[in-house]
């Protein structure tokens, strides 16, 4: 079940924002604890060197390499791309995980702040894409098997805001997010590749004690946490792990005849709510 092995696996944001798991570094490990080969990018060398720690604590340290590259640069994608093929041959799984929320309305969010939730939310999945298919293409004309697709998205993407919290760039470029898997999905459906979202709830990762806490002027992480468990119907934040599990599955086999779609990892949140006053 669930099984990769002799398969490879790219993972864009394999480290984690803060020390401890974010979705990325949580999803490198788990694919690479299935026999997966992992190459994972990261702009920050410390982010990489945490899950190169990681993996080693696991004794998974030749089924990973790390690699320096800004995913919203097309040049480093590309030789990233490269790297991964010198290192290993093929590419049977990419995970766009690379993201993040900017607050602000259309009046206070400054051009460039626009701007940068396009390209570190949107154009990363882009790239990743516009890179890695052709690799799955070849792969398909070979051998018959293209590859999977996972494009991290956020319950975001559905409007819905946190405790007066405004995002609309990101919820914009998650929604696109979304749009961009449907569309190329269907555009690769004939080539074996297959291309989904895992559109994720309030996840107490690093990000929440690290970023949330600073861009809510919120100065006590534990409050914070309690606010967004109890907005949950399950009555608790998820966790990395939750993510990286949709993930696995979405990339496996076992989803072979699942594309174009999403899988909402939320505790609930958005079956409950419509235009409240949550979001992740
Ligand atoms: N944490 C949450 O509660 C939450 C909720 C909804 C959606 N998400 C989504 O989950 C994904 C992962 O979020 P996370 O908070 O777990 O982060 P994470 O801990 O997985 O870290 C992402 C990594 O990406 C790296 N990165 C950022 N920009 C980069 C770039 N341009 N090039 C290369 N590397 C870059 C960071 O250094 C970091 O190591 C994002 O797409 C985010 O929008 C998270």
């Amino acid at each position: 079940m669930l099984d990769l092995t002799r398969k490879v696996a790219f993972v864009a944001g394999a480290g984690s924002v803060a020390e401890g798991w974010g979705n990325g570094r949580a999803t490198a490990v788990l694919l690479a604890r299935q026999g997966a080969k992992v190459f994972g990018t990261d702009y920050s060398e410390d982010a990489l060197t945490g899950t190169t720690t990681a993996m080693d604590k696991e004794g998974l340290g030749d089924s990973w390499t790390p690699y320096k590259a800004d995913m919203t640069s097309n040049g480093d994608v590309e030789r990233a791309v490269r790297e991964c093929l010198k290192r290993y041959g093929r590419i049977d799984i990419l995970v766009n995980n690379i993201g993040g929320s900017q607050p602000g309305d259309p009046v206070s969010l400054t051009v460039e702040q626009w701007d940068g939730q396009m390209e570190r939310n949107l154009k990363t999945a882009f790239l990743g894409c516009k890179h890695v298919i052709p690799v799955m293409e070849k792969q398909f004309e070979k051998e018959g098997k293209g590859g999977a697709i996972v494009n991290i998205s956020s319950i975001a993407s559905t409007s819905f805001q946190v405790g007066g919290r405004v995002h609309v760039a990101y919820a914009a470029s998650k929604a696109g997010v979304e749009a961009f898997s449907r569309a190329t999905a269907i555009c690769y459906v004939k080539k074996a590749i297959r291309v989904n979202s895992v559109v994720v709830g309030m996840m107490a990762t690093p990000l929440v004690a690290a970023r949330l806490t600073q861009q809510l002027g919120v100065s006590d992480p534990t409050a914070l946490a309690a606010k967004r468990n109890a907005l949950v119907p399950m009555g608790r934040m998820g966790e990395a792990w939750d993510v990286a599990h949709a993930t696995l599955f979405l990339a496996s086999d076992e989803a072979g005849y699942i594309t174009a779609t999403k899988l909402i990892v939320d505790g609930g949140v958005t079956a409950t709510r419509h235009n409240g006053d949550v979001a992740a």
